[in-house]
């Protein structure tokens, strides 16, 4: 490896302006090569991004793989090409950031836990929400014992209407709307994703998953899979529940997509609430404990989404440098998206998953 980590971004697509942010501020990393099948695209984020020197830009991956000076790949492509990517990079030898859902099934899920088991290079699911600075504070007040043994967990997910949200290209959404290219609903299971690992991080793995999914077509044509309500049961006689609405005319404030979370996780002696994600509606603490019979607000936490890939991409460049299970293993990625899916079959099926 050369002195500073070698990283190669493979889809300047969307999300790839906040998975830069890191690796472009992180004194033990630089980015030398873009690839997007889209060259231009690459070209135009490469001036944006203020890198004058990126060494290899391209419309091939294979580029990105045999280019030595690369030594990390951060996968960002839609979710039916993660699979051929993710190998490749693993013949190449790279060290690997593959952007969440791991794959678009399970059966592709598998191969990759197979391979990885096999591989001596990180490799890491990369999923944000979990490094939320909210979810974070949420999680240590968890851990000194705020609220006890938690017992439930209420995610409620919002989509709406910002007049501030940012451009997502037509191409964007087009993948999303194929169930053979994304693998599944684009609330529900693409962004339910991290709800998911919200519920896994906080209870752990379910038990039973069960789900009813309906659909609503907002103006420009494009299907939520929406309003939805999943409710999970996990070992110990412990519940949760992911609520999905689409409001039209509800206001988000956003600087990226018109959508905003809160949870509510219930333990033996108190109540969490963390009051954001993606966006804010209006201007509530990020997060309020509720213990002892009164409310303590806590309002000194960083609440900008791009926190939460800040904050992973460093753990992750931490793990790689000084060693650690990267935050997702592929086997942890691999349970969250198994999650995901009981919830697609559960609504399927018309009947409870037991997992
Ligand atoms: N963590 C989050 O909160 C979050 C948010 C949005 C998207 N995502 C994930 O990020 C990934 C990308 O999503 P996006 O919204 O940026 O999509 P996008 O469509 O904007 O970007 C994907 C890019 O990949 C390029 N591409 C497609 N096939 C290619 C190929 N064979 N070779 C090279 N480039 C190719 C496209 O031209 C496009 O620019 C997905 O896995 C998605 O689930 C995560």
């Amino acid at each position: 490896m050369t002195a500073k980590i070698g990283v190669g971004i493979l889809g300047t697509g969307r999300i790839s302006d906040l998975h830069v942010l890191e690796y472009i501020a992180n004194p033990a990393t630089e980015i030398r090569g873009l690839c997007d099948r889209n060259v231009e695209l690459a070209r135009q984020k490469a001036l944006a991004w203020g890198l004058k020197d990126v060494k290899t830009i391209t419309d091939d991956m294979d580029d990105i793989f045999r280019d030595s000076e690369i030594d990390l790949v951060e996968i960002l492509l839609p979710h039916d090409i993660h699979l051929r990517a993710a190998l490749g990079a693993m013949e190449a030898g790279k060290i690997i950031s593959l952007q969440k859902p791991m794959c678009s099934t399970l059966e592709e899920a598998d191969i990759l836990v197979e391979a990885v088991d096999g591989y001596d290079r990180p490799f890491k699911v990369f999923e944000n929400f979990i490094f939320y600075p909210p979810v974070i504070k949420a999680r240590e007040l968890i851990e000194q014992g705020a609220i006890g043994k938690p017992i439930s967990i209420r995610i409620k997910s919002h989509a709406g209407y910002s007049e501030t949200e940012w451009e997502v290209p037509k191409s964007a959404q087009d993948w999303r709307q194929r169930v053979e290219r994304s693998g599944g609903g684009p609330l529900v299971f693409d962004d339910g994703h991290h709800k998911f690992a919200l519920a896994w991080s906080f209870m752990g793995n379910p038990e039973a998953v069960h789900s009813f999914i309906r659909e609503v077509t907002r103006e420009d044509g494009f299907v939520f899979d929406a309003p939805a309500m999943v409710s999970f049961l996990f070992p110990e006689n412990r519940v949760g529940n992911l609520e999905i609405v689409y409001s039209p005319e509800l206001i988000i404030n956003t600087v990226y997509y018109a959508q905003d979370d809160r949870v509510e996780i219930s333990g033996e002696k108190g109540i969490i609430w963390i009051n954001g994600g993606h966006g804010k509606l209006g201007d509530s603490p990020p997060v309020i404990l509720y213990e002892g019979g009164r409310f303590t607000e806590f309002t000194n936490i960083p609440t900008g989404w791009e926190q939460s890939f800040i904050l992973s991409t460093r753990d992750f460049i931490n793990k790689v440098c000084n060693g650690g299970d990267p935050v997702l293993t592929t086997r942890e990625a691999r349970e969250i998206l198994r999650f995901a899916s009981a919830a697609e079959q559960s609504n399927r099926e018309g009947k409870t998953i037991y997992l």
